[in-house]
């Protein structure tokens, strides 16, 4: 039977109950140090209310240089993991497969919020000192901003706080550990020859700059429990056709080698890595051609997300096979219940409203 937007999902041991995950987005909503708030709760909770199969956090910091501001989620203590924990039970008691992504922000880090400018904080108003592969600071080279180059025992510590996070999420009763490697955040800095410039094993040819995401994954892999699914979040393309970059035939390439070092699936994202990109559209379904391209080129699952706002059209990305999860990111902040619409408009009975809102079925 052709699957459909709410065949259940089984991966390892996990079965989600329907194809539509909720992707990571940033809430800028920590009072202080990383810990997850009432708003965190309430946030992720309604889109698990909502019918959605998977429910993500948003980019959750392994260190706390590495949140974009300093009102990013964070998971480098058991502090943190007990206050995500109310978050992932609630998401969990809703029928939904709590999932937490775990990031690294590298020179994009130290930033005020979107609504505040994304401006650089200087240490004086609570920012830090960003890391990089090379000292190539973003956006520009010649601009202000500075970033400093990774040293060797840098890049030891950022593999111990990956499985000291991953640790901590397990803990915290997440299912689903998601390795953040787009959006030009430090993994994939590490991927790019544009901000990549090493000249040690972590840098040069391919196999040298998508080592550290492949001792990433692996090292999750083996702290994460067997029964459950590890996910990778790559952006395909720096976009970035007039100069040395990482390219659609890179993430081709790298997508089996991720399977090797134990992900389930690659959630296929694009771009971040530097403004003067050149996304070649950014309409309906802008990133699932990539997505089924990942797809043909590796025995891992794949994910689709940009662009997917109905329930037809992330229908027709599973019947069809181009993808294995929606991935659906703004339509959740209009609509938290975006799964269960979906469902009535799909006549779909794998899915009802909750019992407490059966008073105002149609
Ligand atoms: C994002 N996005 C994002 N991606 C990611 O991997 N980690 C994150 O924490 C965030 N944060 C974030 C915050 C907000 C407010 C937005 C709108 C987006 C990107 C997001 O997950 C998704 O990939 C894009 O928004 C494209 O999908 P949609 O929105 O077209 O469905």
């Amino acid at each position: 039977m052709t699957d459909h937007l709410f065949s259940s999902l089984s991966i390892r041991e996990t079965t989600v109950r329907n194809r539509v995950m909720v992707s990571p987005m940033c809430q800028y909503s920590c009072d202080r140090d990383g810990l997850a708030t009432d708003w965190h709760e309430v946030h992720l909770g309604s889109r698990a209310t909502g019918g959605a199969g998977v429910v993500m956090t948003e980019a959750t910091a392994v260190e706390p240089r590495g949140r974009i501001t300093p009102n990013d989620l964070g998971i480098w203590s058991d502090d943190h993991a007990d206050a995500l924990a109310p978050v992932a039970e609630f998401v969990s008691e809703r029928g939904a497969t709590p999932a937490i992504q775990l990031a690294h922000a590298g020179r994009k880090a130290s930033k005020t919020r979107p609504w505040e400018g994304s401006e650089p904080l200087a240490p004086d108003e609570g920012g830090w000192e960003t890391l990089a592969p090379s000292a190539v600071p973003y956006p520009y080279e010649d601009g202000e901003a500075e970033t400093r180059k990774m040293t060797r025992e840098d890049i030891e510590d950022l593999k111990d706080d990956f499985v000291a996070a991953a640790e901590r999420a397990l803990d915290a009763g997440f299912e689903i550990a998601e390795v953040h490697a787009a959006h030009g955040y430090l993994l994939h800095e590490f991927l790019s020859p544009v901000t990549n410039r090493r000249e040690d094993e972590y840098g040069g040819d391919f196999e040298g700059r998508t080592r550290l995401l492949r001792e990433v994954v692996a090292a999750v892999r083996e702290v994460w429990p067997g029964d459950r699914p590890v996910f990778v979040r790559v952006s395909a393309s720096d976009w970035l056709p007039d100069r040395e970059s990482w390219t659609v035939e890179d993430t081709e390439r790298l997508a089996p080698l991720l399977a090797d070092a134990g992900a389930d699936l690659v959630d296929v994202s694009s771009g971040g890595t530097h403004p003067d990109q050149q996304i070649p559209q950014t309409g309906p379904n802008y990133q699932v051609r990539y997505a089924e391209r990942v797809g043909e080129a590796t025995e891992a699952l794949v994910g689709a997300v940009g662009g997917i706002t109905e329930a037809e059209q992330a229908d027709a990305l599973i019947r069809n096979d181009r993808a294995d999860l929606a991935i659906v990111g703004r339509e959740h902040l209009r609509d938290p219940y975006f799964a269960l619409h979906a469902a009535e408009k799909l006549d779909a009975d794998e899915v009802e409203w909750p019992i407490q809102y059966s008073r105002a079925a149609k």
